[in-house]
């Protein structure tokens, strides 16, 4: 692949929209989005890699920059919930309820689509998934070039999700042409992936938006039975891949708290004298306890935002170290620590230890 000249450009974080609108880099950067380009940009989940939606080489460049298989759709971004009518013909009123109450933000609704997008962006399938980002910056650009934007994670694929401007330069320079910086990104984790085609809403991937806030909008939400019994194949194509793994082995934890600190403990103890470097990835309740090569503190346990923000950027650190084996803690099957167990139990690929 040619090598091109990745632009980073700091934005202003303390503004509002309309102050926006009038930067000249974000126009420059909406102008490009428009010409086909390359653009990575924040979202209050993780940055996304933009490019037009309807062009099917600006999408194959997307495809090719992340080194992302082709059967793995795309989700659509739009800057104004006006532009859904040209994607999708009809809005159901699940849907539309979901919309009302979480629009902007980390709720991305699979819908049946018009039939006018890349067909990249849809991998063949007919719907399409879409969202309106909660972010000022991803708004401006949205509104700014004023056409549906594709954005994956704009990281390398199989590598967790960037949720600051370094990690999408790690990946990603050289293969895009511009990189808007806005600092660290709130939630950490992306948006929940909801199916709204039929009569009950199906979650297809957890995320900033958790079961339990669904469930308080619309009276019913399954989950797809993929995303606990690891036999059934997902209904959404980029759950069957093994995301968000770091380089070195990482086991994930389960039991309760003392005794899953104390098996840490041990399996640390245990790795180390064997010559290998070690990662822990706890909290800061029980991070003194640890001897170990990196030990990174993910928040509190009793703090799921905390934990979310700063998982990538812990999985990535171990990488930076070139850690061997990571052991991490676990944490309830609820709330926004569902969306953090399911990023875990995909980095571990079905290595779970029992304390
Ligand atoms: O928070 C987020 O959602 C971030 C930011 C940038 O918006 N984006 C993101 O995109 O995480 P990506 O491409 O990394 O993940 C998109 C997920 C994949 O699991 C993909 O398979 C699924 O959405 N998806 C996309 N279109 C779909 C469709 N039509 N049906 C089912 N799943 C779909
Ligand atoms: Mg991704």
């Amino acid at each position: 692949m040619q090598l091109k000249t990745t632009h980073w450009w700091k934005v202003p974080t303390d503004q509002k929209i309309e102050d926006l609108l009038s930067l000249d880099i974000l126009q420059s950067a909406a102008q490009l989005l428009r010409e086909g380009g390359l653009v990575a940009f924040p979202t209050e989940t993780v940055y996304g890699l933009g490019a037009d939606a309807r062009k099917e080489e600006a999408i194959q460049a997307v495809f090719r920059a992340k080194g992302r298989p082709n059967d793995n759709p795309l989700i659509v971004h739009l800057g104004h919930v006006e532009q859904l009518p040209q994607i999708v013909p009809e809005v159901s009123t699940i849907a539309k309820r979901l919309i009302r109450h979480f629009w902007p933000g980390p709720l991305t609704l699979v819908m049946k689509h018009r039939g006018n997008l890349a067909k990249g962006v849809t991998a063949g399938l007919d719907t399409v998934a879409v969202r309106i980002p909660d972010h000022p910056i991803a708004l401006a650009l949205l509104r700014l070039a004023d056409i549906p934007i594709a954005a994956p994670s704009a990281n390398l694929s199989g590598r967790p999700s960037p949720t600051t401007a370094d990690h999408v330069w790690n990946d990603l320079s050289g293969k895009i042409e511009i990189l808007l910086d806005g600092g660290p990104t709130n939630v950490g984790i992306e948006s929940t992936v909801v199916d709204v085609t039929g009569k009950t809403p199906i979650v297809l991937r957890p995320g900033g938006v958790t079961v339990e806030q669904l469930k308080k909008v619309v009276k019913k939400v399954t989950v797809d039975p993929a995303l606990t019994h690891s036999k059934k194949k997902p209904r959404s194509p980029g759950m069957k891949y093994r995301h968000y793994a770091p380089r070195g082995e990482l086991w994930l934890v389960h039991g309760d708290e003392k005794k899953m600190v104390r098996t840490i403990k041990q399996l640390a103890a245990q790795s180390l004298a064997q010559g290998k470097k070690v990662g822990i990835l706890t909290t800061k309740e029980h991070a003194k306890q640890f001897q170990a090569t990196l030990i990174q503190i993910c928040g509190s346990k009793n703090k799921p935002e905390q934990v979310a923000h700063q998982l990538y950027h812990c999985l990535r650190r171990f990488d930076e170290e070139q850690i061997d084996v990571i052991y991490a803690e676990s944490f309830p099957d609820n709330g926004l620590f569902q969306s953090v167990m399911n990023r875990l139990n995909k980095a571990a690929n079905g290595r779970i230890l029992k304390a």
